[in-house]
């Protein structure tokens, strides 16, 4: 049979021959699909196909350990939100972006350590329960977190800092409680200096993030969370620029009054407090 410009894509299909692992067929299929009938339904030119291979290219191009371009394009196309939001679990906190700033091999800390060192900022106390969708405890549940400074700066993003500043994992206690103070981070920007830097300017878009603090959240037999939790009243709620924000992770930050006891032990007193809790779903 004679290939056009119709018949091309199920032939593209046919010539994958192993089809014995059936996800993978699906995923391939359907991605052939939409990006076939995306150069159809466009009539895309040798022009504009070359500047999205040459975008690709850079962005593979100006990738580091420490700065994955892809992750970020898929943030700000809103493809990295809509895979949060379609494997969020009924009763489960919702998810929300991983970011490009993650690494794996966070200190641990015991509860009640201060995770920001000595850099200026309002200090707050973050402090929650994990609990599963019946509404029990997790005890033992580990909190993993990672956050920009008062500055909106990751210490990974600067030269001479240290990248493990500012992160930090935590084993809840009995009740399934976290508790750790830390600066609180303010909004920053993604980086704009590169390929997905130039698309955001070329759709009149800014590149801010609202403020907000990292977390990944599991524990035995449950299913973990990647999440991230902002604050009421803050700038980009409403525009954040990888559509991150969803109502239920918007958390409130209150001042700590004078004599006031925070029903923790704490290393450094705090000026505020973040009430969260995490809920997990069964694996
Ligand atoms: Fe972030």
């Amino acid at each position: 049979m004679e290939i056009n410009q119709y018949n091309l894509t199920d032939a593209v299909k046919d010539s994958f021959k192993a089809k014995d692992d059936a996800r993978f067929t699906l995923l391939l299929e359907t991605m052939l699909d939409h990006l076939h009938d995306f150069v159809r339904e466009t009539s895309l030119t040798h022009e504009e196909w070359m500047g999205i291979l040459n975008f690709l290219y850079d962005c593979g191009k100006i990738s580091t350990p420490e700065r994955h371009e892809f992750i970020l394009l898929s943030d700000v196309l809103g493809l990295s939100a809509l895979v949060d939001m379609i494997n969020t679990r009924g009763g489960a906190t919702e998810g929300s972006n991983l970011g490009p700033f993650y690494l794996d091999n966070a200190p641990v800390k015991a509860l009640g350590a201060h995770i920001a060192d000595d850099r200026p900022g309002a200090t707050v106390l973050c402090m929650g329960q994990v609990r599963d969708t019946l509404g029990h405890p997790l005890p033992g549940a580990v909190v993993d977190t990672w956050q920009a400074d008062g500055a909106g700066t990751y210490p990974i993003q600067e030269e001479g800092q240290d990248k493990y500043d500012l992160r930090a994992k935590f084993t809840c206690d009995d009740e399934g409680r976290y508790f750790y103070t830390t600066v609180l981070p303010m909004p920053y920007t993604v980086p704009y200096d590169g390929p997905v830097g130039k698309l955001l300017r070329a759709g009149d878009r800014h590149a801010w993030r609202a403020a907000h603090l990292h977390y990944i959240v599991g524990a035995p037999r449950m299913r973990p969370i990647t999440t991230e939790v902002f604050f009421a009243n803050t700038d980009y709620l409403d525009n954040d620029a990888v559509f991150g924000v969803r109502d239920s992770l918007i958390g409130k930050v209150v001042r700590i009054k004078r004599g006031e006891e925070l029903g923790v032990e704490v290393e450094k007193q705090p000026d505020a407090k973040l009430a969260f809790d995490f809920v997990l779903a069964p694996a």
